[in-house]
């Protein structure tokens, strides 16, 4: 059965198609870096999940009953009651976004030298675990690695590996475990409420806190109905409630799974960090009632919280993703399988296995596609992680290289999933015309976002 979208549309963006020779032109002048594209020469824009939902009306309608006083406002209390009812924490700081609620977190919690285990970080919160002067460590399960393995839960903490690493390093280097859900950097994999139960009761053993990542929260849940036992006929809300049960805290970027443009929440039980993280938000994003937003941003994000909780939408947002995904494999192309939650990641060492990785091929197949197609996709291979020792000058690069077709929520039809496959296709016909490129400008850090390329002979 065809699984169309649960929704209609009322208001809508026109999206501009270019031809190839003024993508050509636009990408030259971009330096073959999809960051620098203005967004407005995008056809399709698969960059990310983040920021990028399409609000419902409900949602719209609740920007106009935004208090925008400075203590006080009304739009807080209707978030500290979404945030009671669904997922069953008092305490909790309004964030602008994802990262200052991993930047305030981790400053109360992470001393110089100590470890933060997780599934997997993500970047932002990799680099502040290093930022705090800690070490982060990825013990994810070793069938994650496995790009084909098809294993429901990928994004599973291996228990033993949590344990023998804190008997190797002493709890009292552990400030803090973290599970993020679902497991972005592994292929938007979900992580099973049986393994969040077994990594909860190693840290109540060394009384150490567990936080989750939060920002794919209801994909995961919804992966739990779909695939683990018992869970069938619970409520992706019951399911919700039960996962947060097990966490003493979270960090959530609310632009994903809060269906919000802009958004974050630092959640704990522990009242005295709720008094320390307090006073940060002060210095770093404002008063606690509205932390780095507007009033009228945290009513969006209460609706918002509940709206993605329907599971006629979650059917078909992960439907959706998983509509590509097929598409993609019934014609050989390799991708990270099983298919994730927000995304289908193209494995490019298979799809490009003629241009070696100090030649970005992941950047190569991203601005490919976008000349094809008028596409823009995330490289995440050798163009954002392949690293330069700072002694030896040798580039070391990254295991995986791959490319994330990102899908916004609820802001595409599958008749642009449609399009987009069948563009990726007509490229996996002519692969072996695709060629490698070599950088021309790259700055210091964070090379990936203003680097600038262009295309060998
Ligand atoms: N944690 C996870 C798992 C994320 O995917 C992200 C952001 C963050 C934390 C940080 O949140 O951006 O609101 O500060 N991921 C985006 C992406 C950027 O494209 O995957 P933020």
């Amino acid at each position: 059965m065809i699984l169309a979208e649960p929704y209609r549309i009322k208001v809508v963006e026109p999206i501009k198609m270019t031809t190839k020779k003024q993508r050509k032109k636009i990408l030259e002048e971009a330096g073959y870096n999809l960051f620098l594209v203005k967004a407005e020469d995008i056809y399709i824009d698969l960059l990310t999940d983040s920021g990028t939902s399409a609000m419902s009306h409900y949602q719209w309608a609740g920007l106009m009953i935004g208090d925008e006083s400075y203590a006080g406002c009304r739009n807080f209390f209707h978030l500290k009651e979404t945030v009671k009812e669904l997922f069953g924490f008092d305490h909790f700081v309004p964030t602008h976004q994802g990262r200052p609620a991993e930047n305030i977190l981790f400053m109360l919690t992470i001393r110089p030298g100590d470890y933060v285990p997780n599934n997997m970080h993500f970047d932002s919160t990799r680099a502040h675990v290093i930022d705090k002067g800690g070490v982060p460590v990825d013990l994810v399960i070793e069938d994650a690695y496995d790009i084909e393995k098809e294993h429901p839960f990928k994004g599973n903490m291996d228990v033993n590996k949590l344990e023998d690493f804190i008997k190797k390093v002493g709890r009292d280097k552990i400030p803090l475990v973290m599970l993020t859900l679902t497991n972005n950097t592994g292929g938007g994999q979900p992580v099973s409420m049986k393994n969040i139960k077994e990594v909860k009761s190693v840290c109540e053993r060394y009384g150490m806190p567990l936080f989750f990542d939060a920002a794919r929260f209801a994909e995961n849940a919804y992966f739990i109905k779909e695939r683990e036992e018992g869970y069938k006929d619970k409520s992706v809300r019951e399911i919700v409630y039960e996962m947060m049960s097990y966490a003493d805290g979270f960090t959530m970027s609310c632009k994903k799974d809060g269906l919000v443009n802009i958004g974050g929440i630092l959640a704990m039980r522990d009242e005295k960090l709720f008094e320390r993280a307090k006073q940060l938000l002060i210095l770093m994003e404002g008063f606690p009632t509205y932390g780095g937003l507007a009033g009228r941003d945290l009513e969006a994000l209460s609706i918002g919280l509940r709206e993605v909780l329907d599971e006629a939408y979650l059917r078909w947002r992960v439907g959706q993703v998983r509509y590509l995904g097929e598409k993609l494999r019934k014609e050989g192309i390799p991708i990270v399988l099983p298919i994730g939650g927000h995304a289908v990641y193209i494995d490019i060492k298979r799809f490009l296995p003629h241009i070696p990785q100090s030649q970005f091929p992941d950047n190569a197949f991203a601005t490919s596609l976008y000349l094809e197609a008028g596409i823009r996709t995330a490289a995440l291979g050798s163009t954002a992680f392949a690293e330069k020792d700072k002694e030896t000058g040798k580039v070391k690069y990254p295991k995986l290289e791959l490319v994330r077709l990102t899908i916004p929520r609820r802001v595409y039809t599958n008749s642009h999933m449609d399009y987009v496959a069948e563009a990726v296709i007509r490229l996996y016909k002519e692969r072996d015309k695709i060629k490698g490129l070599r950088i021309v400008y790259e700055p210091e850090i964070m090379r990936h976002f203003s680097a600038r390329f262009e295309p060998i002979g």
